[in-house]
């Protein structure tokens, strides 16, 4: 059995993932290399809106692909570690794609905002990621922003960004961020006032370097971050120009096709994207 596991899959980017998921799937590579069916858990931290979801998208979804796609609602809430937790236990062989899109962008910012919003949007995916597993040869996409690409930070803190080699290296870049917004120092030490772009940064960040100590290990697992452009959904208020199934286009290709994508890259609009010089 082919699977695949999206965060956040009840609403917005994560339901059209889900949807383009299956309708890609049957005339993907992987399919034809396996002939098997695609399993999509559609992860939800409310089970009754998953179950929503699945109802709605087997409503849209043609007869043909849901022949070769099952949809299957899991529990959970990514800033929760005892939900990943178990749900990692209940996919305890594996997952073949690995979705990370949960995410949030709160309104206004202090030291709070920063704290919520650096947890959902960058712990979470690194503790998806350490208690999900994915199959040897096995892809995770992390949706990321443009939002994150190295511009408006003072020069030490994107030189730091820029420069930063292991996971260790990001999670200081991030515990600095909410301590200098938390003690308002963050203008002065070259922060921008944005937890939501930081975040994505970090996501970014986070990607590239373990991309490279996957790299190290011998472990054959692709990891790859994204933007999947501005999106129509409840986070950006009606006002983004993109549908649900445009902005999924990115995040399935580099889950399902051969483009030709190298680990740890951030790709939006369908190419890889110059993070550090935009
Ligand atoms: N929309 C855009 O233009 C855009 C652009 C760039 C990047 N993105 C990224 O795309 C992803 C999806 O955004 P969206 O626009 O679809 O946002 P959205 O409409 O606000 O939907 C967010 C999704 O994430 C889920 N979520 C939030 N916190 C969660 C948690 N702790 N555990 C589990 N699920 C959680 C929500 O679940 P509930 O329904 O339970 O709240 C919902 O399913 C985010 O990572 C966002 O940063 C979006």
């Amino acid at each position: 059995m082919v699977t695949a596991l999206v965060s956040g899959g009840n609403r917005g980017l994560g339901y059209g993932i889900v949807r383009r998921l299956a309708n890609e799937y049957p005339s993907s590579p992987l399919s034809k290399s396996t002939s098997d069916k695609l399993t999509i858990y559609l992860g939800s931290r409310d089970v009754s809106k998953g179950e929503d979801a699945k109802k709605s998208l087997q409503s849209e979804l043609a007869s043909d692909i849901l022949d070769k796609v099952s949809i299957e609602v899991r529990q959970l809430d990514t800033t929760s570690h005892d939900s990943i937790v178990k749900l990692g236990s209940e996919l305890q062989s594996g997952v073949d794609i690995l979705i990370n899109n949960a995410g949030i962008a709160m309104d206004g910012f202090d030291g709070n905002v920063a704290k919520q919003t650096v947890r959902t949007n960058y712990y979470a995916v690194q503790d998806m990621i350490q208690n999900i597993k994915v199959k040897d040869g096995g892809r995770i996409v992390n949706i990321a922003s443009l939002t994150g690409v190295l511009k408006n930070f003072g020069d030490n803190v994107r030189d730091r960004f820029r420069e930063s080699k292991s996971i260790k290296d990001v999670d200081d870049l991030m515990q600095e961020f909410q301590d200098v917004v938390a003690d308002g120092s963050w203008k002065e030490k070259g922060w921008k006032g944005a937890a939501y772009a930081t975040s994505k940064s970090g996501v970014i960040a986070y990607t590239r370097a373990l991309a490279k100590e996957y790299e190290q290990q011998g472990k054959n697992v692709f990891v790859v971050s994204c933007c999947p452009g501005y999106v129509n959904t409840d986070m950006t208020k009606g006002k983004g120009y993109k549908t649900l199934d445009q902005g999924a286009e990115t995040p399935v290709l580099l889950a399902l096709q051969e483009v030709g994508a190298k680990p740890g890259e951030f790709w939006s609009e369908k190419k890889a994207n110059d993070w550090e010089n935009p």
